[in-house]
């Protein structure tokens, strides 16, 4: 079992704030210098008019925490990779806006679980961990559940009244798959599927072959910035990348980069310059879907960014690389290694220039000299529409 893989939006909390339901956490008081602060951006203005929000977004404890309730705990929320819960049993567990939750396959069926014993309350799993069982025994009283989460078994318990074994299964969560990957929805209403609100992105990954890829690597960045600062620096049209990544530039033709923007997700593409780059190919995808992954197709390679949410200035950023099975079986087994290894590392230079300049924009929001910024709006309406749409869930719950 490994340890450590991720926790969604932040450390653990303590026990108080584990049992707390997404109902509780939707009805937290908001202070009036949040709300204040949240309206400050109106949501009708067009991007030529625009100034970005302002910097308390990205600083603010408190709207940190308007966001769990807010963003994470009602949207879809990619949490992982179909390969990693492929065999019978095999599950992988996490937090979501401070909710531990597992996900496990039972035969045909995903299912996804808050990761809190019915007895009081401990988690079945290491907080964020993976691993394959038949079930789930709570490491406290040994409280056991059944892959369909079911209680099967609960000691000790002669002499209990008014208690129905079936009253106390785990308490289910909503679970998507979209291509590779696998999404949780924590909202305690039926939403649309992951499927149907990410509709376009999907079939467009599909036309580049995202459905016959291999899982290569995991690598993880914790970067000390708001996670709306590397959103942000993703969706910025390609604006940054002539300066910021000089070695990228000469492969990408920036002449023809072309955004496409809607409110659930949007789409940057560019087409390569240097056919001979086998890493970029002849052109590259760039996917965002809200609120926090990022799919990029590029070659044969893809890669996903699923960005974590660590504290109000922190987060970690997982990047999952995949590789399509074409090359994986026509190249050698040398050549392939080198080829990873030599892909991989210009995209760690890539990734290790963008941690520089979003470390650096965070230093620059806690700054007296800065509160809010304009767009470029030629290029940066996928930052706007990103920041639209998120100004209109925090609206919606102040
Ligand atoms: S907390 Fe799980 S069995 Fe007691
Ligand atoms: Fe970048």
């Amino acid at each position: 079992m490994r340890r450590a893989v991720f926790t969604l939006l932040g450390p653990r909390s303590s026990t108080k704030q584990l049992v707390k339901s997404v109902a509780s956490l939707q009805s937290r008081t908001v202070s009036t210098k949040v709300k204040d602060e949240i309206k400050r951006w109106d949501v009708s203005i067009p991007v030529e008019r625009a100034s970005t929000p302002p910097s308390s977004w990205f600083l603010d404890p408190e709207i940190y925490q308007l966001e769990r309730s807010a963003v994470f705990a009602k949207n879809w929320i990619c949490v992982g990779r179909k390969d990693q819960v492929a065999q019978n049993g095999q599950y992988f567990s996490g937090m979501v806006a401070g909710e531990p939750y597992i996900v496990v396959r039972d035969g045909d069926t995903l299912r996804g679980f808050f990761n809190v014993c019915r007895h009081h309350a401990a988690q079945l799993t290491p907080l964020c961990g993976q691993g394959c069982t038949d079930k789930f025994v709570c490491p406290y009283h040994g409280w056991t559940y059944a892959l369909n989460g079911r209680l099967t078994k609960a000691m000790r318990l002669k002499g209990i009244q008014d208690f129905k074994a079936k009253d106390f299964g785990l308490k289910p969560i909503q679970v998507g798959e979209l291509g590779p990957l696998i999404f949780i929805n924590l909202s305690e209403d039926t939403v649309d599927g992951v499927e149907t609100v990410f509709q376009t992105p999907h079939v467009r990954l599909q036309e580049k072959g995202y459905l016959d890829l291999s899982w290569v690597k995991r690598v993880e960045y914790p970067m000390k910035c708001n996670w709306k600062v590397f959103v942000d620096n993703y969706l910025d049209g390609g604006y940054h990348v002539e300066y910021l990544h000089p070695a990228l530039t000469s492969n990408l033709d920036i002449s023809t980069y072309k955004t496409t923007v809607t409110d659930m997700y949007s789409i940057q593409e560019a087409k390569g310059n240097d056919q001979s780059d086998k890493r970029i190919g002849q052109s590259s995808l760039y996917i965002y879907m809200y609120p926090s992954v990022m799919i990029n197709k590029y070659g044969p390679w893809m890669d996903t960014n699923m960005v974590i949410p660590t504290g109000a200035n922190s987060c970690t950023v997982v990047y999952d690389y995949f590789l399509e099975n074409e090359m994986i079986n026509n190249m050698s087994d040398a050549d392939l290694q080198l080829f990873i290894t030599e892909s991989l590392k210009a995209s760690d230079q890539v990734q290790q220039e963008d941690n520089m300049i979003c470390e650096s924009v965070q230093t620059g929001l806690e700054s007296s000299a800065y509160d809010v910024g304009r767009y470029a709006p030629g290029v940066e309406m996928a930052d706007h529409a990103f920041h639209r749409t998120l100004a209109k869930q925090l609206q919606a719950h102040v």
